[in-house]
């Protein structure tokens, strides 16, 4: 079982670096939100602060790497690159599921190499929601959390990827009980996210009552498991393609989210600049999480993966400059505009766009 699991999650690394696997007509709707430039922007750049805490650890900007791997050999080279990277920059950190080192003890370095190369980082252990409905429990998820040392951990839901994969496991029946039983009992905080097809209002309000601390929504626009396991099956089998671009995308999974839980919310699916993350912060992310852009420069080394989060932070200090915007809240009460599919489809749920058309009319500060 280990051996398949590990086999799985190298041939998901393999197809992510060689194929690409992003969503292809969905986007993650980050297009569709506007913030507007200042041409006096009336703030010093060099004093724009984007610290910020996150479960009660600081971070120096809001932006985690998301969930990938562990298990293998290459498994262990990534999760040190981003570990080391992320060490550096004071940012977080998810490990990918930990499955096969819950089965198998000798696995367990892929997985503890990223608190060994990240002493104080924020660390996220991780195991399945379904694997809760077949046999996890408490028991495993302090194991996950034991073994890398972590601050939090991440339960993924990814019905998606267990529907189109042949060896998938579809009962999910009682995993909402579940997670709340391990929310319950568990003395570290427990963050719920999907893998890329987004979360909706009526499940983040559902994980909010199950005592979930955080949400991170993965929505769809971005690694598409559909497209992984479109690729894993020796003959692309058409039940996979027609599912390449399901989920709901990660802009609108956001707004959805944010408006209805008191919790931080997550943003990651698609999060491919620091543009879109000061997208998601001016739509009240907490922090936002990026995964894939992140693998190809991990596997290349731990200086790749520095030059490449650095890069997205700069990005992101000069939309905070660009906006007149001088530290974080500021930027969740800039002028913003919802506008396209994401305002329409919005619309269709009853979510307040008006809000946010608010702020787009709204006078700047000076
Ligand atoms: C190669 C690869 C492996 C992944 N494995 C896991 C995993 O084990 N557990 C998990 O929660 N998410 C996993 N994910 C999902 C990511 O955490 C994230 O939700 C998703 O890739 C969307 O972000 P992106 O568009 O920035 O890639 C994986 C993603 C990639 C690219």
């Amino acid at each position: 079982m280990a051996h398949e699991t590990v086999k799985r999650k190298a041939d998901h690394i393999k197809i992510c670096l060689e194929k690409g696997a992003q969503a292809r007509t969905a986007t993650s709707g980050f297009e569709d939100i506007h913030l507007i430039h200042r041409a006096l922007p009336e703030v010093d750049r060099q004093r724009i602060s984007i610290s910020t805490s996150f479960l009660g650890k600081k971070l120096s900007a809001p932006l985690i790497v998301g969930a990938m791997t562990g298990g293998t050999e290459e498994a262990t080279k990534i999760n040190a690159s981003i570990a080391e990277a992320v060490e550096k920059l004071h940012l977080g950190m998810g490990v990918g599921s930990q499955r096969a080192a819950i089965e198998d003890r000798k696995l367990e370095k892929t997985y503890a190499v990223a608190r060994k190369k990240a002493p104080t980082a924020f660390l996220i252990a991780n195991i399945g929601g379904v694997q809760l409905v077949h046999g996890y429990g408490l028991k495993e998820a302090k194991k996950a959390i034991e073994m890398i040392d972590a601050d939090a951990l991440a339960i993924h839901l990814n019905a998606l990827q267990e529907a189109v994969q042949p060896e998938g496991q579809t009962n999910f029946k009682g995993v909402l009980a579940k997670i709340t039983k391990i929310a319950g009992e568990l003395d570290k905080p427990v963050i719920v996210k999907e893998t890329g097809c987004g979360i909706s209002a009526e499940d983040a309000k559902a994980l909010e009552d199950a005592g979930v601390k955080a949400i991170d929504v993965g929505g769809v626009g971005g690694t598409s498991f559909a497209a992984v396991e479109y690729y894993r099956s020796t003959n692309g089998k058409a039940i996979d393609e027609a599912f390449w671009d399901w989920g709901i995308p990660t802009a609108a999974s956001l707004i959805e989210a944010v408006q209805t839980v008191k919790i931080p919310v997550i943003a990651s699916g698609g999060v491919r600049s620091g543009i879109d993350i000061a997208k998601a912060l001016s739509l009240n992310a907490s922090l936002a999480s990026v995964s894939r852009p992140v693998l190809e420069a991990a596997v290349k080394g731990a200086k790749e993966t520095q030059e490449l989060l650095s890069c997205l932070i700069e990005e992101l200090r000069n939309v905070l400059f660009l906006v007149g915007a001088e530290n974080l809240e500021r930027l969740t009460k800039v002028p913003l505009l919802v506008a396209g599919k994401t305002a329409e489809r919005l619309n269709i749920r009853d979510f307040d766009t008006a809000n946010y058309a608010k702020r787009s009319t709204s006078t700047f500060e000076y």
